[in-house]
């Protein structure tokens, strides 16, 4: 039996099937652990069960003597210290698949949310401010149509491109590691870009004044990856001066973002709190894979859905 912590309680059964093997000690606040309490309580574990909001840093990790397996619950996991973690021989699990159409469903919603300007037409109604129908009034862009630039086809990239084929959408995509020229090509065609590649090093602030300028004054910018992905401050700057129409953006960089921080007051911005993959068969599968990531490594076998360590 080993010691186990879970830095939050997860939907479904999964948590279950821990505690039945395991001695499970699940932080019990909705909000999560302090950097210090997350350390206290990872120093006698063995495993820990963590979410992209835990900082799983060089620092934790070698206070954690015991430590012998990471399972993130995310597909992403830039805040987990890979290397760290390698380098003391510890897996690190994540949860793939089972939200990637999750995810692309809400990019696409965003898309379109923006498109077709949906949060100013709600306020509208609900402030009494709607007027009779009008040929100019509330006029949105074509969803259909219309070019999309992927940046980052990997399962949520394509995913999405998947539904933007069944708006007869023509979908570009671009790798961003490497080779710039069709990642800037992929700026200047698009009437919609939407990133979906991982945050590293490579693609902090990938978007930023520079991108920006490349892409059209009529585009709108989807984020649902990683907000760090996009330089905020030039961000907002675009949206003020009409270098590009409109954003919409699940994730931004801190989140959550302050109720004062500039970029909430640009123009054609929408901003929801982080929620790809926020369905309940989504998160429940997510624990599943969490939980069955967590048990594999504290058997010692390897984990189904291991993360590849840093060469
Ligand atoms: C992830 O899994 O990385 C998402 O951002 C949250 O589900």
């Amino acid at each position: 039996m080993a010691r186990c912590f879970v830095t939050r309680r997860l939907p479904g059964p999964a948590l279950g099937r821990l505690a039945a093997v395991h001695e499970v000690n699940i932080w019990p606040s909705p909000l999560p652990p302090t950097q210090a309490e997350l350390t206290d309580h990872v120093r006698d574990a063995e495993g820990l069960l963590s979410l992209l909001t835990d900082r799983v840093d060089a620092a934790l990790i070698e206070r954690a003597p015991r430590l012998r397996a990471i399972s993130n619950y995310a597909v992403g996991y830039d805040n987990i210290d890979l290397r760290a973690a390698a380098a003391r021989g510890i897996p690190v699990g994540h949860t793939p698949d089972v939200l990637t159409d999750a995810t692309a469903d809400l990019a696409f919603a965003l898309l379109m949310a923006a498109a077709r300007k949906l949060p100013d037409a709600i306020a509208e109604v609900r402030a009494g401010e709607s007027r009779p129908w009008e040929p100019t009034h509330d006029l949105g862009a074509d969803v259909h149509g219309a070019t999309l630039g992927i940046v980052g086809f990997g399962r949520i990239g394509r995913a999405v491109a998947e539904r933007a084929r069944g708006f007869e959408m023509k979908v570009i995509h671009a790798d961003t590691r490497g080779d710039r020229a069709p990642f800037t090509e992929l700026l200047e065609r698009s009437d919609f870009v939407s990133l979906h590649c991982p945050l590293t090093p490579e693609t902090y602030h990938l978007i930023d004044e520079a991108a920006l300028q490349r892409m059209r004054p009529t585009a709108i910018l989807v984020n649902t990856a990683r907000g760090g992905i996009v330089d905020q401050q030039a961000l907002a700057r675009a949206l003020h001066e009409g270098v590009i129409a409109g954003a919409a953006l699940d994730v931004t960089d801190p989140e959550p973002l302050p109720v004062d921080d500039p970029l909430l007051r640009a123009p054609n911005l929408i901003v929801v709190p982080h929620i790809g993959s926020a369905t309940h068969s989504a998160r429940e599968r997510m624990a599943d894979l969490a939980v069955d990531n967590l048990l594999a490594a504290l058997e010692g076998s390897p984990m189904p859905h291991q993360v590849p360590a840093p060469s």
